[in-house]
């Protein structure tokens, strides 16, 4: 098999959905404008571009039909270059770079992109019109259960306590502030926001607003806020808004190319995609996911968790992101705290801070991971995510000299 490697990867601010910066915006305007951006960084021909491949969780109304195919055409690449869509939930963008890369691997492809978009105020989690299988669903309701409620369930069966969720809330908030005072989110494209407001004399103004920031982040969390807040998944729960991932518009994307088209079009790589492994566990503790996603990973590649450099492990949820550093080994506090200079774990915040656009994740995770490789010069980095439904992915990216 064939090396691929990853030569760009960008992703738009996280917009906060129902009252964020792209309430107002089309999913098709945030991923065509990345999926520009992306190529530009490296200023290529659009025409290089054979098949693009699209995450999305949601795939229905304004992100529905074959939004894989139309974008490309909205970002003005040929005719010629194709698309599809991919759906496994929250790991939707890294099933895209992964599908993307392994036709590269098998030769089918010199270059290829992927990318993932959610605009979850537009298409509501769980779609517009669910409609569960009337006799399976009777016969397993957990298949079908609230994300937030799975975190609740791995709360209570492995003892995560509220204080330790909101402990990690709290220093994803502050990593992620920290990090956007000093510059750090190099992966991010500033990003045009429509804003429609209707005037006196009924008439509707239009404005494009340039996005540059997420604006999730809450620089002002303390403990003592966190703590107030209410448990909205269960009434003497632990899960609440400062220590679960916020619902997010966004989009991100990547160039992907084989050893050949570097050579040919003269581009220097950022990664390699080493190995992408997914794992099944219970659907009613789906946050578990990573804590066998992971170790499946490293055992392909016949690596130990010591041996990575830097982890984007996604947070959809304190209580599994915790549960799973735990059975990884990974649960000393130096190695995701604000004040540590030792993190290695979600250096810059996570999904609690920056949000969680369930089929952008896995590449705004991979444009964020690889950022922080280039910039720290950090051989190996893991990128690893929950899935509805009870699984795990996981991905290893090396670094490029
Ligand atoms: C938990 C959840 C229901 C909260 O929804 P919400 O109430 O709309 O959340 P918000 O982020 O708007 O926060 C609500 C309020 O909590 C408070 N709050 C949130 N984060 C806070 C923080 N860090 N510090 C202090 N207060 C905070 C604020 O008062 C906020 O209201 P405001 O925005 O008007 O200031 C929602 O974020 C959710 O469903 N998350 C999980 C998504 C999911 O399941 N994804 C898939 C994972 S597999």
């Amino acid at each position: 098999m064939r090396d691929a490697y990853i030569v760009s990867a960008v992703r738009t601010p996280g917009g906060r959905s129902k009252k964020g910066s792209f309430v107002q915006t089309r999913p098709e305007d945030l991923i065509t404008h990345v999926m520009v951006a992306a190529i530009d960084r490296i200023g290529l021909d659009k025409s290089a571009v054979d098949d693009f491949i699209l995450g999305c969780a949601f795939p229905e109304a304004e992100q529905g039909l074959n939004l894989g195919r139309i974008a490309p055409m909205m970002a003005g690449f040929p005719e010629t270059t194709s698309g599809a869509v991919v759906n496994r939930f929250c790991a939707s963008g890294l099933e895209s770079i992964a599908q993307s890369a392994m036709r590269v691997m098998a030769g089918w492809s010199e270059i290829t992109m992927a990318g993932g978009i959610e605009c979850m105020g537009t298409v509501p989690m769980g779609g517009n019109l669910p409609r569960p299988h009337p006799i399976w669903s009777k016969e397993h309701p957990e298949d079908y259960i609230s994300m937030g409620v799975t975190a609740e369930n791995v709360a209570k069966r492995y003892n995560v306590s509220r204080a330790d969720q909101d402990e990690f809330g709290y220093h994803s908030q502050m990593k992620a502030a920290e990090a956007k005072k000093k510059g750090l989110y190099t992966e991010i494209v500033p990003t045009p926001a429509d804003k429609y407001t209707t005037m006196p004399d009924g008439t509707i103004k239009h404005e494009k607003v340039m996005i540059k920031d997420d604006d999730g982040i809450r620089e002002d969390t303390t403990l003592e806020g966190l703590a107030k807040l209410k448990t909205p998944f269960a009434a003497n729960g632990t899960v609440t808004a400062g220590n679960s991932s916020q619902t997010t518009e966004g989009a991100a994307a990547s160039v992907i190319m084989s050893a050949d088209a570097l050579k040919k079009y003269g581009i220097k790589p950022i990664a390699k995609l080493v190995c992408y492994t997914t794992a099944g566990c219970r659907s009613d503790e789906m946050g578990v996911g990573p804590s066998v996603s992971i170790p499946k990973l490293l055992n392909k590649v016949n690596m130990k968790v010591s041996d990575i450099g830097l982890w984007e492990i996604n947070e959809a949820f304190a209580s599994q992101a915790l549960y799973c550093l735990r059975k990884l080994g990974l649960d000393d506090k130096k190695l995701w705290t604000v004040d540590s200079d030792k993190r290695i774990i979600n250096i810059n915040g996570g999904a609690i801070a920056l949000g969680h656009p369930l089929g952008c994740t896995g590449s705004k995770l991979a444009a964020t991971l690889l950022a922080n490789m280039q910039r720290l010069g950090v051989k190996y980095g893991v990128e690893a995510m929950c899935i509805g439904g009870g699984m795990g992915a996981a991905a290893l990216f090396e670094l490029c000299d």
